[in-house]
Protein backbone atom coordinates (compact mmCIF):
# COMPACT_ATOMS: atom_id res chain seq x y z
CA UNK A 1 0.00 0.00 0.00
CA UNK A 2 1.38 3.42 -0.86
CA UNK A 3 2.43 5.47 2.17
CA UNK A 4 0.44 8.79 0.60
CA UNK A 5 -2.68 7.23 0.26
CA UNK A 6 -5.12 9.11 1.59
CA UNK A 7 -6.57 8.14 4.96
CA UNK A 8 -10.18 8.06 3.27
CA UNK A 9 -9.22 5.79 0.17
CA UNK A 10 -7.80 3.60 2.59
CA UNK A 11 -11.48 3.52 3.92
CA UNK A 12 -13.16 3.16 0.72
CA UNK A 13 -11.33 0.64 -0.83
CA UNK A 14 -10.12 -1.81 2.14
CA UNK A 15 -11.92 -1.11 5.79
CA UNK A 16 -15.33 -0.38 4.10
CA UNK A 17 -15.10 -3.73 1.51
CA UNK A 18 -14.23 -5.95 4.06
CA UNK A 19 -16.84 -4.44 6.95
CA UNK A 20 -19.02 -5.89 4.09
CA UNK A 21 -17.56 -8.92 3.48
CA UNK A 22 -17.32 -9.42 7.71
CA UNK A 23 -21.71 -8.26 7.41
CA UNK A 24 -22.15 -10.91 5.05
CA UNK A 25 -20.14 -13.85 6.75
CA UNK A 26 -21.96 -13.20 9.71
CA UNK A 27 -25.49 -13.17 7.63
CA UNK A 28 -24.20 -16.76 6.03
CA UNK A 29 -23.41 -17.81 9.58
CA UNK A 30 -26.80 -16.98 11.23
CA UNK A 31 -28.47 -18.53 7.62
CA UNK A 32 -26.50 -22.03 8.51
CA UNK A 33 -26.91 -22.20 12.12
CA UNK A 34 -30.59 -21.37 11.19
CA UNK A 35 -31.01 -24.04 8.28
CA UNK A 36 -29.24 -26.40 10.86
CA UNK A 37 -31.72 -26.11 13.33
CA UNK A 38 -34.52 -26.33 10.45
CA UNK A 39 -32.70 -30.12 9.31
CA UNK A 40 -33.01 -31.11 13.13
CA UNK A 41 -36.53 -29.68 13.22
CA UNK A 42 -37.19 -31.88 10.00
CA UNK A 43 -35.58 -35.05 11.43
CA UNK A 44 -37.63 -34.71 14.46
CA UNK A 45 -40.45 -34.60 12.62
CA UNK A 46 -40.00 -37.35 9.84
CA UNK A 47 -38.71 -39.66 13.32
CA UNK A 48 -42.13 -39.06 14.84
CA UNK A 49 -43.99 -39.33 11.68
CA UNK A 50 -41.97 -42.49 11.63
CA UNK A 51 -42.78 -44.04 15.19
CA UNK A 52 -46.87 -43.05 14.38
CA UNK A 53 -47.04 -45.19 11.67
CA UNK A 54 -46.04 -48.19 13.65
CA UNK A 55 -48.76 -47.36 15.64
CA UNK A 56 -51.04 -46.19 13.32
CA UNK A 57 -50.84 -48.72 11.31
CA UNK A 58 -52.18 -52.15 13.54
CA UNK A 59 -54.81 -49.20 14.84
CA UNK A 60 -56.49 -48.97 11.15
CA UNK A 61 -56.47 -52.35 10.90
CA UNK A 62 -58.39 -53.17 14.10
CA UNK A 63 -60.46 -50.45 12.87
CA UNK A 64 -61.50 -52.36 9.93
CA UNK A 65 -61.78 -55.34 11.77
CA UNK A 66 -65.17 -53.64 13.95
CA UNK A 67 -66.45 -52.00 11.21
CA UNK A 68 -66.43 -55.31 8.87
CA UNK A 69 -67.76 -57.08 11.81
CA UNK A 70 -70.24 -54.24 12.07
CA UNK A 71 -71.23 -54.45 8.55
CA UNK A 72 -72.02 -58.17 8.51
CA UNK A 73 -74.79 -56.66 10.45
CA UNK A 74 -72.99 -58.62 13.81
CA UNK A 75 -73.62 -55.77 16.29
CA UNK A 76 -72.59 -58.14 19.67
CA UNK A 77 -69.84 -59.43 18.06
CA UNK A 78 -67.06 -60.20 20.71
CA UNK A 79 -64.59 -58.91 17.59
CA UNK A 80 -65.65 -55.32 17.89
CA UNK A 81 -65.02 -55.06 21.72
CA UNK A 82 -61.50 -56.61 20.63
CA UNK A 83 -60.98 -54.16 17.64
CA UNK A 84 -62.16 -51.05 20.45
CA UNK A 85 -59.70 -52.46 22.87
CA UNK A 86 -56.78 -52.91 20.72
CA UNK A 87 -57.40 -49.33 19.24
CA UNK A 88 -58.15 -47.74 22.41
CA UNK A 89 -54.23 -49.48 23.63
CA UNK A 90 -52.89 -48.55 20.83
CA UNK A 91 -53.59 -45.24 20.57
CA UNK A 92 -52.86 -44.69 24.57
CA UNK A 93 -49.15 -45.87 23.67
CA UNK A 94 -48.82 -43.19 20.49
CA UNK A 95 -49.51 -40.73 23.39
CA UNK A 96 -46.98 -42.30 25.45
CA UNK A 97 -44.33 -42.53 22.32
CA UNK A 98 -44.90 -38.59 21.91
CA UNK A 99 -43.77 -38.22 25.20
CA UNK A 100 -41.15 -40.85 25.11
CA UNK A 101 -40.11 -39.23 21.64
CA UNK A 102 -39.71 -36.06 23.55
CA UNK A 103 -37.92 -37.33 26.25
CA UNK A 104 -35.61 -38.53 23.71
CA UNK A 105 -34.94 -34.75 22.12
CA UNK A 106 -34.55 -33.22 25.33
CA UNK A 107 -31.85 -36.05 25.77
CA UNK A 108 -33.67 -37.24 28.96
CA UNK A 109 -34.55 -41.09 29.63
CA UNK A 110 -36.65 -42.63 32.50
CA UNK A 111 -34.86 -44.74 34.93
CA UNK A 112 -36.80 -48.00 35.83
CA UNK A 113 -36.28 -51.66 35.83
CA UNK A 114 -37.72 -52.73 33.52
CA UNK A 115 -38.62 -56.49 32.43
CA UNK A 116 -37.32 -58.18 29.68
CA UNK A 117 -40.10 -60.47 29.41
CA UNK A 118 -42.64 -58.23 29.52
CA UNK A 119 -41.29 -55.60 27.27
CA UNK A 120 -41.19 -58.48 24.24
CA UNK A 121 -44.81 -59.36 24.98
CA UNK A 122 -46.10 -55.92 25.12
CA UNK A 123 -44.16 -55.19 21.75
CA UNK A 124 -45.24 -58.37 20.49
CA UNK A 125 -48.78 -57.20 21.27
CA UNK A 126 -48.35 -54.14 18.87
CA UNK A 127 -47.40 -56.02 16.18
CA UNK A 128 -51.02 -56.50 15.27
CA UNK A 129 -50.77 -59.19 12.21
CA UNK A 130 -50.24 -62.77 13.31
CA UNK A 131 -46.64 -63.43 11.82
CA UNK A 132 -47.54 -67.04 11.88
CA UNK A 133 -50.46 -65.68 9.10
CA UNK A 134 -47.60 -64.77 6.97
CA UNK A 135 -45.92 -67.62 7.34
CA UNK A 136 -43.10 -66.36 9.77
CA UNK A 137 -42.21 -69.36 12.57
CA UNK A 138 -41.51 -66.94 15.61
CA UNK A 139 -39.66 -68.27 18.45
CA UNK A 140 -39.33 -66.30 21.92
CA UNK A 141 -36.69 -67.50 24.30
CA UNK A 142 -36.58 -65.06 26.92
CA UNK A 143 -34.84 -65.87 30.53
CA UNK A 144 -37.69 -65.07 33.60
CA UNK A 145 -36.60 -62.30 36.08
CA UNK A 146 -34.04 -60.21 33.39
CA UNK A 147 -34.48 -56.65 34.50
CA UNK A 148 -33.07 -53.48 32.48
CA UNK A 149 -32.33 -50.33 33.80
CA UNK A 150 -34.68 -48.10 31.46
CA UNK A 151 -37.09 -46.43 29.28
CA UNK A 152 -40.08 -48.74 29.11
CA UNK A 153 -41.47 -47.36 25.85
CA UNK A 154 -38.30 -45.90 24.55
CA UNK A 155 -36.92 -49.76 24.48
CA UNK A 156 -40.45 -50.79 23.08
CA UNK A 157 -39.58 -48.82 19.93
CA UNK A 158 -36.49 -50.49 19.30
CA UNK A 159 -38.31 -53.67 19.13
CA UNK A 160 -40.91 -52.97 17.41
CA UNK A 161 -38.58 -51.49 14.63
CA UNK A 162 -36.37 -54.68 14.60
CA UNK A 163 -39.47 -57.12 14.75
CA UNK A 164 -40.77 -54.75 11.84
CA UNK A 165 -37.62 -54.60 9.89
CA UNK A 166 -37.20 -58.66 10.19
CA UNK A 167 -41.06 -59.19 8.90
CA UNK A 168 -39.96 -56.83 6.46
CA UNK A 169 -36.40 -59.05 5.23
CA UNK A 170 -38.90 -62.17 5.33
CA UNK A 171 -41.75 -60.79 3.24
CA UNK A 172 -40.16 -58.81 1.11
CA UNK A 173 -37.72 -61.03 -0.37
CA UNK A 174 -40.21 -62.31 -2.55
CA UNK A 175 -39.42 -65.94 -2.49
CA UNK A 176 -42.77 -67.29 -0.62
CA UNK A 177 -40.75 -69.36 1.76
CA UNK A 178 -41.52 -67.83 5.25
CA UNK A 179 -38.56 -68.30 7.80
CA UNK A 180 -38.20 -67.54 11.27
CA UNK A 181 -37.74 -64.72 13.80
CA UNK A 182 -36.32 -65.44 17.17
CA UNK A 183 -36.37 -63.19 19.85
CA UNK A 184 -33.65 -64.62 22.90
CA UNK A 185 -32.54 -62.70 26.19
CA UNK A 186 -30.38 -63.53 28.73
CA UNK A 187 -27.03 -62.22 30.47
CA UNK A 188 -24.55 -61.55 28.41
CA UNK A 189 -22.05 -64.22 28.65
CA UNK A 190 -18.62 -61.90 29.36
CA UNK A 191 -20.67 -59.34 31.45
CA UNK A 192 -23.26 -60.31 34.41
CA UNK A 193 -24.08 -56.97 34.73
CA UNK A 194 -25.27 -56.34 31.06
CA UNK A 195 -28.72 -58.05 29.45
CA UNK A 196 -28.18 -59.32 26.10
CA UNK A 197 -31.32 -59.05 23.38
CA UNK A 198 -31.19 -60.67 20.11
CA UNK A 199 -33.52 -60.33 16.99
CA UNK A 200 -32.54 -62.72 14.19
CA UNK A 201 -34.47 -63.29 11.17
CA UNK A 202 -33.74 -66.24 8.27
CA UNK A 203 -34.31 -63.35 5.79
CA UNK A 204 -31.75 -62.38 2.42
CA UNK A 205 -29.20 -60.92 5.13
CA UNK A 206 -27.65 -57.41 4.55
CA UNK A 207 -25.13 -56.82 1.79
CA UNK A 208 -21.50 -56.17 2.97
CA UNK A 209 -21.61 -53.01 1.36
CA UNK A 210 -24.82 -51.70 3.33
CA UNK A 211 -23.75 -53.04 6.67
CA UNK A 212 -21.47 -49.80 7.30
CA UNK A 213 -24.60 -47.36 6.86
CA UNK A 214 -27.50 -48.72 7.94
CA UNK A 215 -27.81 -47.24 11.12
CA UNK A 216 -27.66 -43.93 8.81
CA UNK A 217 -30.13 -41.41 8.95
CA UNK A 218 -32.48 -41.88 5.81
CA UNK A 219 -30.50 -45.09 4.43
CA UNK A 220 -32.99 -47.35 2.98
CA UNK A 221 -33.16 -49.87 0.48
CA UNK A 222 -36.84 -50.14 0.06
CA UNK A 223 -38.07 -48.47 -2.79
CA UNK A 224 -41.52 -49.32 -4.21
CA UNK A 225 -41.25 -51.75 -7.01
CA UNK A 226 -45.14 -51.82 -6.97
CA UNK A 227 -47.31 -48.89 -6.55
CA UNK A 228 -49.26 -49.48 -2.61
CA UNK A 229 -45.97 -51.26 -2.17
CA UNK A 230 -44.43 -50.06 1.41
CA UNK A 231 -41.46 -47.74 1.02
CA UNK A 232 -38.77 -47.39 3.16
CA UNK A 233 -37.71 -44.07 5.54
CA UNK A 234 -34.10 -45.20 6.79
CA UNK A 235 -34.74 -43.87 9.96
CA UNK A 236 -35.93 -47.05 12.09
CA UNK A 237 -32.49 -48.32 13.28
CA UNK A 238 -31.17 -44.56 13.34
CA UNK A 239 -33.87 -44.34 16.03
CA UNK A 240 -33.03 -47.33 17.76
CA UNK A 241 -29.30 -46.34 17.93
CA UNK A 242 -30.13 -43.31 19.65
CA UNK A 243 -32.13 -44.88 21.94
CA UNK A 244 -29.81 -47.70 22.78
CA UNK A 245 -26.83 -44.83 23.16
CA UNK A 246 -28.84 -43.10 25.53
CA UNK A 247 -28.97 -45.68 27.80
CA UNK A 248 -25.38 -46.70 27.61
CA UNK A 249 -25.72 -49.62 25.78
CA UNK A 250 -24.40 -51.07 22.49
CA UNK A 251 -26.54 -52.58 19.20
CA UNK A 252 -24.77 -54.41 16.74
CA UNK A 253 -25.43 -56.43 14.09
CA UNK A 254 -24.05 -59.59 11.93
CA UNK A 255 -25.71 -60.54 8.55
CA UNK A 256 -24.65 -63.56 6.56
CA UNK A 257 -26.30 -63.16 3.24
CA UNK A 258 -28.40 -64.87 1.93
CA UNK A 259 -28.89 -66.57 5.01
CA UNK A 260 -30.43 -63.90 7.81
CA UNK A 261 -29.54 -61.35 9.81
CA UNK A 262 -28.89 -60.77 13.69
CA UNK A 263 -29.51 -57.68 15.94
CA UNK A 264 -28.13 -57.84 18.97
CA UNK A 265 -28.30 -55.06 22.02
CA UNK A 266 -26.53 -55.02 25.43
CA UNK A 267 -27.91 -52.77 27.78
CA UNK A 268 -27.05 -52.63 31.44
CA UNK A 269 -29.04 -54.50 33.84
CA UNK A 270 -31.51 -53.15 36.66
N1 LIG B 1 -33.56 -57.68 9.28
C1 LIG B 1 -33.06 -57.14 8.16
N2 LIG B 1 -32.79 -57.90 7.06
C2 LIG B 1 -32.29 -57.34 5.94
N3 LIG B 1 -32.01 -56.02 5.79
C3 LIG B 1 -32.26 -55.22 6.84
C4 LIG B 1 -32.81 -55.72 8.07
N4 LIG B 1 -32.93 -54.69 8.93
C5 LIG B 1 -32.50 -53.60 8.27
N5 LIG B 1 -32.10 -53.89 7.02
C6 LIG B 1 -31.54 -52.96 6.02
O1 LIG B 1 -31.23 -51.75 6.66
C7 LIG B 1 -31.90 -50.65 6.01
C8 LIG B 1 -32.23 -49.58 7.03
O2 LIG B 1 -33.21 -50.04 7.98
P1 LIG B 1 -34.15 -49.00 8.71
O3 LIG B 1 -35.05 -49.73 9.61
O4 LIG B 1 -33.30 -47.93 9.30
O5 LIG B 1 -34.94 -48.31 7.52
P2 LIG B 1 -36.09 -48.98 6.61
O6 LIG B 1 -36.62 -50.21 7.26
O7 LIG B 1 -35.55 -49.08 5.23
O8 LIG B 1 -37.19 -47.85 6.61
P3 LIG B 1 -38.13 -47.49 7.86
O9 LIG B 1 -37.67 -48.25 9.05
O10 LIG B 1 -37.90 -46.04 8.01
O11 LIG B 1 -39.48 -47.86 7.41
C9 LIG B 1 -33.10 -51.30 5.33
O12 LIG B 1 -33.57 -50.54 4.23
C10 LIG B 1 -32.52 -52.64 4.90
O13 LIG B 1 -31.76 -52.51 3.73
MG1 LIG C 1 -37.19 -50.20 9.34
Amino acid sequence: MDSDTPQSDVQTQILDPLARIQQELDEARRALEEGQKLATVGTIAAVIAHEFNNLLTPIASYCQMGLRSIDAGKLDDPIIRKALDKGLKHAQRAGKISGALLNLVRGHADEDAVSVQTLVEETLSVLARDPQRDGIALRVQVKPDLQIKGDAIQLEQVLLNLLINARQALIGDGSGRGGSITIRADRAADDEDRIRISIADTGPGIAPEHLERIFDPFFTTKTASKPGEPKGTGLGLHICRQIIDRHGGAIRVESTPPRGTTFNILLPAA
